[in-house]
């Protein structure tokens, strides 16, 4: 291990033998986390070219069990972002291309870092199962085209512990190491058809569009390499995405979008992702795939399958009736304009912090959320507000005080005489 650590810091090229040995070592327990966090920031300073990160992804798939989902034909879709402040797509695109036949075999994420995940928002749901037995999960598939639950216990184990230790040795913002991450679960869970959002911006781990195209190619000649469709849609994070950052505040705002509330960013960029979804697993043309998945919205079909689906895993969907009352915090607190002018950048990644500052992340693996916590935005980049105007509403139900969070707020939202400078929502597709 000493050799292939120094090999890499020099910015030598691992070969395939010292870089499986590598895995299977690190994932059963022969390998101890300081060695192993030694290599990933070599590989983060030093890079991988795309043979050692092919080898990497093929390494990490292969360190656990693969799904079988041969049986649905082709038919399978699955979406992973990269990682964002107020992501809640998953929550729409999955019903709608479960809607229009597609097969949703998912695993999805916890919340890490000052990105939000789609298990926590699903359970802020009281009664949802995160966790299936994988009969039940493939059956529920078979029976309604979709499940989603959380990285079950042997998939890809090799991510699971390099995922969790990059996390706290701030190596988590490396092209290689996040690539093989994402698509070596991937590739282990079995879907024909992928679609990667990847993001850019301030809530991005990527911060410049060369390195989110870099990052998209990456992908996508991995997942074509292994026989995958993929496409990656390379999505703004400048700005979070919709105006709720949040678990249940997140799912709210799916649910008024599923409800036809589609003039905006976060319905933007589902229509587009979910669009290329379709596109994929049924060679759909993509302005025919982009038309069926919005009438598939407005027809009240894709929310009726989002119901069909949140109690099938044991959610109430009786709280969707008063949504007000849903997930209500306890407190509450306005923040407004501190002068008038143009919102001309709001910090998404200090926005995520201050949500797991509200309660609504862990701040340590132990900590238990706070599902009604978070930050609902009046005011977006690029709007005109005067002094005093309310830019957003902060809610927790474990924090009363809201004086300091309130103050990182202000510092994390600049506000100019000049209008800003408006930026793509969706900057490309990358695809083969
Ligand atoms: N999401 C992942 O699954 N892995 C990464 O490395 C980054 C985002």
């Amino acid at each position: 291990m000493y050799d292939i650590i120094a090999k890499k810091r020099d910015g030598g090229e691992l070969s395939c033998p010292e870089i499986e040995w590598f895995i299977k070592n690190y994932t059963c327990g022969n390998i101890p986390d300081y060695q192993a966090s030694a290599l990933c920031m070599a590989i983060l300073l030093n890079g991988m070219n795309s043979e050692e990160t092919a080898v990497l992804t093929a390494a990490m798939r292969d360190s656990g069990d693969i799904v079988d989902l041969s049986f649905f034909e082709g038919k399978t879709v699955d979406k992973h972002s990269t990682g964002g402040v107020g992501d809640k797509t998953t929550l729409i695109v999955a019903p709608i291309v479960a809607s229009l036949g597609a097969k949703v075999a998912k695993m999805s994420g916890r919340g890490l870092g000052h990105t939000g995940g789609t298990i926590d928002k699903l359970e802020s749901i009281s009664g949802f199962r995160t966790t299936l037995e994988p009969e039940e999960f493939l059956k529920q598939v078979k029976d309604i085209g979709i499940a989603v639950i959380g990285q079950s216990g042997n998939l890809a184990p090799a991510d699971k512990k390099l995922y969790a230790l990059r996390d706290v040795t701030a190596t988590v913002d490396s092209i290689p190491l996040i690539a093989s991450s994402i698509m070596s679960k991937k590739l282990a869970a079995g879907t024909d058809n992928i679609v990667l959002d990847v993001k850019v911006g301030s809530g991005a781990f990527m911060k410049s569009l060369d390195s989110a195209k870099l990052l998209a190619n990456t992908m996508v000649d991995i997942g074509y390499n292994c026989g995958r469709r993929v496409a990656a849609v390379i999505t703004n994070m400048d700005v979070p995405l919709g105006y709720a950052i949040g678990n249940a505040l997140e799912v709210k705002e799916a649910i008024r979008v599923l409800n036809g509330d589609i003039d905006n960013d976060l319905a933007s960029v589902c229509i587009e992702l979910a669009a290329n979804m379709i596109a994929l697993t049924f060679n759909t043309e993509i302005d025919t795939a982009r038309q069926n998945v919005r009438d598939e919205i407005l027809s009240g079909r894709a929310y009726k399958k989002f119901l069909q689906w949140i109690s099938s895993q044991g959610g109430d969907i009786k709280v969707f009736d008063n949504l007000e009352a849903f997930g209500k915090a306890r407190f509450s607190a306005d923040v407004v304009a501190q002068n008038d002018g143009y919102i001309t950048k709001m910090d998404a990644e200090c926005l995520g912090r201050i949500s797991v500052m509200l309660g609504g992340g862990r701040a340590s693996l132990e900590d238990k959320i706070d599902f009604t916590a978070g930050i609902i935005l009046s005011r977006k980049t690029g709007d005109r507000v005067e002094k005093g105007d309310k830019i957003a509403t902060l809610y927790s139900s474990s924090v009363s005080d809201f004086s300091k969070v309130a103050e990182v707020f202000c510092s994390a939202v600049s506000i100019d005489a000049d209008e800003p400078e408006k930026l793509p929502l969706i900057y490309e597709v990358v695809t083969r």
